[in-house]
């Protein structure tokens, strides 16, 4: 856990312009900064940086947050990543968390520091080994897509890394970084010998691990690091620091099976493709980039090994898909693969392929049908039983709709039956009438000052407030009060909630302060609102009374209740409560 009130120096220091600014240029329009939107795509700008209340919104897609919050999102990194990164930033260091051991930090440091050293000492060898060169150039690849991927080479001999590391026969570290192994005998010699390096580079552009590819005849043809603390397979994907631009432009992430393959598409200005690890596709592979991009086009072998990877892949999305999310296959003609495909056909053919991508339902349903003997009331039956489980663990209702109507299609059943037998309830509800423009009520209102200004809040009798929405927020931004300094920006204010199950109610009413005036006179409306609700209460409270009267007549109150009721009629307050 770092404490609350380092979060809250590190945004009190930091402007959220400046930052957001550095990544996606802002121009300034009346009190806020816009943008179009890094999180979605779009061609008028509705993302809008405001720099008194410190935050971010957006009204196209609703991304919404502090500084760490688009530190985040935009990188697709953990709260403690963003956090350091921006006390970087700051020239900040976060205070050590306790709870976790604290030689972790350090330790995973020292790590990423040999990682570093040993990829500029391959980075190095590279450019003074001509076979190296010649196995790269022979393979279509420019110094400047070598360099784009810091590509190096690790020399034949059993012990060069020792020269790069004076300490290498006792170094903790290079054992535990992956970087050396040791023999029966004890004594250690380097993991790679004679490959062509690729390093693994996580988002904050640290050497996490390497791939490393023969050069000559022998086993394995890629050598990868073993998982270390730095590393863990199923999490990590190959260019993807390199190919954040091409996946912000494009909007889409091309996902490929070999370290070359990225390679050799980058090196034809395909810039948005990734590799998995010589692994499958995970259902975290999959989160980490639909979090940075709407649409994946998985590009396997045409031949039996890709359709059976894809369909691995496709199993392994279907759980993080969301309705605004597509993913696509298209498979190469065999025997390519994307490397040798593009390099004999040009990136327009290769573009072409992406493009026409079978979408996730064709594929599915192919695959499927595949399986099922469909000209037989038997296989037809089986392929909505073989479809059953995929159906239930789809989270997004157009897209299992469209399922459900292509194998009502195929095989002969109603959709409604499909829907039985899958036991899908299934009608899509009924799109929320649009309810008719309104004043924002008074809670709200009162709720959009509190986020302006909170210190505020201090000031009003929260049961005062008709219960709802507006009140539950209103009552834990109170709770966080104490955790805050003594006049916080509404940024300050967002990250004190952070993880708070009423976030998203915050979040949609803050999206008000965006259009705000800043010139607005803040304390005369707050008297205003105030006045209108102890109005109201006084109200709701008279018509109660005089409801009783009229019921058990006055003799029914009670002494304290004849008094207000009194009271009341003396002070006019009589007419109905609004
Ligand atoms: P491929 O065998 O398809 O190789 O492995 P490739 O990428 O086309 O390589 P080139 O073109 O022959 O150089 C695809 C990926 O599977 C992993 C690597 O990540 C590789 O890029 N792999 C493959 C291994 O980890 N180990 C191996 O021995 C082979
Ligand atoms: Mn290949």
């Amino acid at each position: 856990m770092i404490p609350q009130s380092f979060i809250q120096d590190l945004l009190a220091r930091v402007d959220i312009v400046e930052l957001v600014d550095h990544y996606v240029p802002l121009k300034k329009a009346g009190a806020n900064y816009v943008a179009c939107c890094p999180f979605h795509s779009e061609k008028t700008p509705s993302f809008s940086v405001n720099p008194a209340k410190q935050f971010y919104h957006c009204f196209g897609c609703g991304a919404h947050g502090t500084a760490i919050g688009f530190l985040m999102e935009y990188q697709g990194i953990g709260f403690v990543d963003a956090v350091r990164e921006l006390a970087t930033q700051l020239g900040l260091t976060v205070p050590e968390e306790r709870g976790v051991n604290p030689e972790t930090r350090g330790t995973l440091r020292r790590l990423t520091e040999c990682m570093e050293l040993a990829a500029a000492y391959y980075r190095e060898q590279l450019r003074q080994n001509p076979q190296a060169v010649e196995y790269l150039k022979a393979r279509g690849l420019t110094g400047k897509v070598a360099a784009r991927f810091g590509i190096g080479y690790a020399p034949e001999g059993r012990q060069n890394l020792a020269r790069v590391f004076p300490d290498y026969a006792a170094l903790p570290e290079l054992a535990s970084a992956g970087l050396v192994a040791e023999n029966e005998q004890g004594q250690r010699y380097d993991r790679f010998r004679g490959r062509i390096m690729f390093p693994i580079i996580n988002p904050r552009g640290e050497v996490i691990a390497f791939g490393g590819r023969i050069i000559g005849p022998g086993e394995p043809k890629y050598l990868n690091s073993p998982e270390t603390p730095l590393f863990e397979k199923g999490r990590e994907v190959f260019g993807l620091p390199q190919a954040r631009p091409a996946l912000r432009a494009e909007n889409c992430a091309i996902v490929v099976e070999g370290y070359m393959d990225v390679a050799a598409l980058a090196q034809h200005d395909v810039g948005n493709a990734v590799a998995t690890l010589g692994t499958a596709t995970t259902p975290m592979h999959v989160q980490k980039l639909l979090r940075q991009v709407d649409r994946i086009v998985y590009c396997f072998d045409g031949d039996a090994a890709g359709r059976k990877a894809a369909w691995r892949a496709l199993e392994n999305s279907l759980e993080s898909l969301a309705d605004n999310k597509s993913i696509g296959f298209a498979f190469l003609p065999e025997p390519e693969d994307p490397d040798s495909f593009i390099r004999k056909s040009g990136q327009a053919e290769f573009r072409r392929l992406i493009a026409e991508a079978m979408p996730l339902s064709s594929f599915f349903l192919r695959e499927l049908g595949r399986r099922c003997d469909l000209v037989t009331a038997e296989g037809k039956a089986r392929l909505i039983h073989e479809a059953k489980p995929f159906l239930l663990h789809i989270p997004t209702p157009l897209l299992r709709l469209q399922l459900i109507k292509r194998l009502a299609e195929a095989s002969g059943f109603s959709q409604a039956e499909v829907e039985r037998l899958c036991g899908i309830k299934s009608h899509m509800p009924p799109a929320p009438p649009k309810a008719p423009r309104q004043a924002p009520s008074l809670a709200r209102q009162l709720a959009r000052l509190i986020l302006a200004q909170p210190a505020l809040l201090a000031r009003i009798p929260l049961e005062n407030l008709p219960p709802g929405t507006e009140r539950a927020v209103l009552e834990a931004i109170h709770q966080a009060l104490p955790r805050l300094p003594e006049a916080p920006s509404y940024g300050q204010l967002r990250e004190a909630l952070r993880g708070h199950p009423l976030e998203a109610e915050l979040e949609a009413l803050a999206g008000d302060l965006i259009d705000m005036d800043e010139n607005f006179a803040v304390e005369t409306e707050f008297e205003d609102i105030l006045k209108k609700l102890a109005q109201n209460r006084q109200k709701t409270s008279f018509a109660a009374l005089q409801a009783k009267a009229r019921q058990f007549g006055v003799a029914g109150l009670s002494e304290e209740e004849k008094h207000a009721y009194l009271q009341s009629l003396k002070e006019g307050a009589a007419g109905s409560a609004t």
